[in-house]
């Protein structure tokens, strides 16, 4: 049997340090949210998925991230990104300050694990892929080049960097400020993502001046050196440019952000979901959804949602972190953080479902309901306007119109602020009524409408009437008008 040749290692590094002055923000530019997720958390996906991939040509030694402007805020991002992702290790150089791309490699380098290839990414690029990176890999080895960019054709070449070719070969990068007017027409730009022999890369980058019109040491300058000595340069085309596309502006940003909702509608739709209206129906790319679902327009899927199949969601919902089981209607308004949604249930118009709730299968939460850490059970009814919670609900219950929780009363019991509502199976709760927790309550118990009930009912199947007696008095009323 052949030995198998060892793979060549790689480090990535992400260029990470500047503040993005085109934002107009104090944020850091990459900490900016594409669809939810930071820039930078986008790109860090996209490239773990890529390594993990079975084509992968290369042994992965790390991302080095180069942070500056809120480096404290980029370095927590990055290293939650990896984290979720699982996918190694992650180092960090701090460039004090941003004297050009050029130098944040040449700082990045001096803190490397060593590997033979360097990649390194703007990092700006939130709708880069796995595919794209994979591709962008094996043409660097397929070329046998010694560096490898990657390049795409705009319509409107904006502020980029435009690539110089002699013929078919690239010939070097001229950025924008300092192109003349012929190279400004060129549309072949350069997008920012770069494969280098690491030997080379620091050769070339101990040769990068500032004699440019931003005083800057440009990264892309490093080709200019590598020529000379005779290295071959290959830059690879990508077909679909907006993978490519940097953001530098609120505007660049929304723009990016309706292509990455685009592409998640459109991977949604080829998987058997009906989007009615795709281009406003607003779905992040951790999303996963089942077969046969319907997703409303105007209509938000917010970080990690799981929705089985047969799932109908109204207009104007967002969901965030919620898992919703199969058949389950969401009708409109609703809005829902950290929950979990048992099958066959229905719920909305406008319900609120804050993090804790758990409904459990064939539950029914109707208009004007607000649930927060509690669980209600199976085949449990609250159709209206209640507030439930830290409740423990059993299965069967009716929950009549105007119920309310009464779960804070400013004191603290064994350390806790807010205290608890249990409620047995097959209870039945009259229209406004109230529990004043903690209290227990239990199964087969019949709340009479009206009822502030503050004592726990421990016998099963009682009656329970809280509310003052009425009094009747014929005649009074003409007398109390006069
Ligand atoms: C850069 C390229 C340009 C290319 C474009 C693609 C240079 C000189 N120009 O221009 O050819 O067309 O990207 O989008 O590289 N950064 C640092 N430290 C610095 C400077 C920048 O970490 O000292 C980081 C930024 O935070 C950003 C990335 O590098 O994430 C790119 O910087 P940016 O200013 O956006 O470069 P462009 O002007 O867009
Ligand atoms: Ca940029």
């Amino acid at each position: 049997m052949k030995a198998q040749k060892a793979k060549p290692t790689l480090e990535i590094v992400l260029l990470a340090a500047g503040l993005g002055t085109r934002m107009k923000s104090q944020l850091p530019k990459v900490l900016h949210t594409v669809c939810d997720t930071p820039m930078l958390g986008l790109l860090l996906n996209a490239l773990s998925s890529g390594l993990r991939r079975q084509d992968c040509p290369v042994e992965f030694k790390g991302f080095n991230v180069v942070i500056g402007h809120g480096r404290d805020l980029v370095k927590k991002a990055a290293e939650t990104a990896v984290l979720t992702e699982g996918s190694g290790n992650v180092r960090f150089t701090v460039q004090d300050q941003q004297l050009g791309t050029g130098h944040a490699v040449k700082l990045a380098l001096e803190n490397s694990s060593g590997a033979t290839l360097t990649a390194v990414f703007n990092g700006d690029l939130p709708l880069f892929t796995p595919e794209a990176f994979a591709d962008f890999l094996n043409t660097h080895f397929n070329e046998k080049s010694f560096a490898t960019l990657g390049s795409a054709t705009l319509d409107d070449p904006a502020q980029y960097g435009r690539i110089v070719r002699k013929g078919k070969n690239f010939s070097g990068v001229v950025e924008f400020k300092d192109a003349n007017a012929a190279q400004r027409r060129i549309r072949e730009i350069n997008g920012g993502v770069y494969l280098f022999d690491t030997a080379l890369l620091k050769n070339c980058l101990g040769k990068l001046k500032t004699k440019n019109a931003a005083q800057e040491f440009y990264l892309p300058d490093v080709f200019e050196a590598a020529r000379k000595q005779k290295k071959k340069i290959y830059a690879h085309l990508f077909e679909d440019s907006d993978l490519l596309r940097g953001v530098n502006d609120m505007k660049e940003r929304a723009e990016a952000q309706k292509l990455l909702y685009w592409r998640t509608a459109v991977t949604h739709m080829k998987a058997g979901v009906f989007l009615p209206d795709p281009s406003h129906t607003f779905i992040s790319p951790e999303t996963v959804i089942g077969k046969g679902c319907t997703i409303a327009p105007f209509s938000f899927l917010q970080g990690n949602c799981v929705l089985g199949d047969g799932v109908d969601v109204g207009p104007f919902c967002q969901l965030r972190d919620v898992t919703v089981e199969s058949n389950t209607l969401i009708r409109a308004g609703v809005m829902a953080e950290k929950a979990w949604i048992g099958a066959d249930c229905a719920v909305g118009p406008m319900a609120h479902f804050r993090p804790g709730t758990r409904l459990k299968n064939n539950v029914r939460v109707g208009n004007f309901v607000e649930v927060k850490e509690s669980t209600i059970g199976e085949h449990t009814n609250a159709a209206h306007l209640s507030y439930i919670g830290d409740a423990e609900i059993g299965s069967g219950v009716n929950i009549g119109c105007g119920f309310v929780t009464c779960n804070y009363d400013g004191r603290v019991i064994d350390g806790k602020r807010k205290h608890k509502s249990i409620i047995g199976n097959n209870v039945f709760i009259g229209s406004d009524s109230q529990v004043v927790a903690p209290i227990k309550i239990a199964d087969g118990t019949f709340i009479a409408s009206g009822s502030t009930v503050s004592e726990s009912v421990p016998e099963p199947d009682s009656l329970v009437i809280a509310r003052t007696k009425q009094v009747t008095k014929p005649g009074y009323a003409k007398k109390y008008k006069k």
